[in-house]
């Protein structure tokens, strides 16, 4: 006799309502990694297997597992069941509060600047400055776009180091890059957009809010030259979002005629500019927006320069679309909180993001250098990718079994990410190891212990 899966008892499919089988089946299953009925890690039946339960086409089930999958619910490899992923998509699928997480023995893992390196008395100074100098007046709602001093101060900022070109008046202060997206999707389907190309691999944890707006996820292949943009012609998508700069996670910046070809596309596009102040051993490479102010909505934020924790980013939208994102930046929380925005301002001001910047680079470069010299040693068959700019390093295990490696590795405090985490189509087994948090002396031991259980 077949064995069950059991989904068949927590899926309950409506024939001949409104809503297509499909989209139950979704939603059912998205629902279940959400109250946590179907446990993280878990393996789910194969299309056919699944299909055969429920009496569908086996077609249902594979767009249903790819959507989850673009989503972040459910991750794909090949040759391997489909199991159940973070769910790290939605404000639901966080955990509850339970006391400090304790960080990993070696802490790799990848989004983090080292938040020992924030410079704690530089903000300290500009939050008293703020909160001994904003008139009482200042206390009320203020514009929900941010105050003058800093969209002043952004706009000087990243046009000096972004060649972003920035009108103050239509900046918009966020929450980081993740409200950003979310105010840009919501935009964007006001005026009708549906489909969103995203890069593949790429970010889950941007795409996944996306997704979860109702935009239908397009994935479109990354190679050596970034985004293929002949591919996102054919996707038939109104939108995209890339990492130009630093393409996440491979690294790979998008080359020159991509760059133009991704102008002469069209479409709207979401520039998420996350980490390019972090650059070590090339030429810097200008935002796109510099090149195309009417298409491009240019998103970037404190997260890897200070600490994520402060919430704080900005958006640049494009001047068809600046009204737009005014109203859903109103809408979402009616503004960012005072005195951090008029602290960032001060540091921008004074130089001390940029004092700030120089000590960290240095200090990063040498934990890069540290970490590829570990991986030549420890892991010679590994292809590290990525490690000219930004805090992290993809690195390729050919023939190594990912997931086995990413259990063996928690079980022995290595934190760190799976490559096909943030993969749609499966990709070929590799780790993202991160360097903003490590320290310099554990990163040798760290990949060694690494490498014994990749069995090298
Ligand atoms: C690809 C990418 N974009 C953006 C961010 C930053 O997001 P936020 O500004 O919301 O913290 C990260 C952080 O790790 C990232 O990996």
């Amino acid at each position: 006799m077949k064995a069950s899966s059991g989904i068949e008892m927590m899926v309950r499919l409506e024939r001949g309502t409104r809503e297509p089988l499909r989209v139950q089946l979704e939603r059912q299953l998205r629902d279940g990694v959400r109250s946590g009925t179907l446990r993280r890690g878990s393996a789910l039946p194969s299309s056919r297997a699944l299909a055969g339960e429920l009496g569908i086409a086996r077609g249902v089930v594979t767009e249903a597992y790819a959507q989850l999958a673009a989503e972040g619910y459910l991750v794909a490899s090949q040759g391997a069941p489909t199991r159940v992923g973070g769910g790290s998509t939605g404000a639901d699928a966080v955990p509850l509060p339970a006391g400090e997480p304790r960080p990993p023995r070696f802490d790799f893992r990848p989004g983090e600047p080292d938040p020992a390196l924030f410079p704690r008395a530089a903000w300290a100074g500009a939050i008293r400055q703020a909160l001994r100098e904003a008139p009482d007046a200042r206390f009320g709602y203020g514009s929900p776009c941010g105050v003058p001093e800093l969209r002043n101060a952004l706009a000087t900022y990243l046009g000096r180091v972004r060649g972003v070109v920035a009108d103050p008046e239509t900046i918009i202060v966020t929450a980081g890059v993740t409200q950003g997206l979310t105010l840009a999707g919501r935009a964007l389907i006001a005026r009708g957009v549906r489909r969103l190309a995203v890069e593949d691999p790429g970010s889950v944890f941007m795409r996944g809010p996306l997704a979860a707006l109702g935009l239908e996820i397009v994935p479109v292949p990354v190679d050596d030259g970034g985004l293929d943009v002949e591919a996102l012609d054919a996707g038939g998508a109104e939108a995209v979002l890339v990492t130009p700069a630093h393409q996440y996670p491979t690294g790979v910046v998008l080359a020159p005629e991509r760059r133009a070809a991704l102008r002469a596309w069209g479409g709207w596009v979401l520039e998420d500019d996350y980490d390019a102040e972090f650059r070590y051993d090339r030429a810097p490479v200008g935002a796109l927006q510099g090149l195309d102010r009417e298409r491009v909505i240019y998103l970037s934020s404190i997260s890897k320069t200070l600490a994520p924790a402060l919430r704080m980013g900005w958006l640049v939208p494009p001047p068809a679309l600046a009204a737009d994102l005014r109203r859903e930046k109103h809408r979402a929380d009616r503004g960012s909180a005072l005195l951090e925005q008029l602290g960032l301002a001060t540091l921008l001001e004074h130089g001390e993001l940029d004092r700030h910047l120089r000590r960290s680079r240095l200090e990063y470069r040498r934990r890069r250098d540290t970490l590829v010299a570990a991986l030549a040693r420890h892991l010679p068959h590994a292809r590290p990718h990525g490690a000219a700019a930004g805090l992290h390093l993809l690195v390729e295990l050919p023939g190594a079994d990912e997931a086995e490696l990413l259990r063996a590795a928690q079980d022995a405090g290595i934190g760190l990410e799976g490559l096909s985490q943030h993969t749609i189509a499966p990709g070929p087994p590799a780790v993202i190891l991160g360097y903003g948090c490590i320290a310099e002396p554990a990163i040798e031991p760290g990949i060694r212990r690494l490498a014994e259980l990749a069995g090298a």
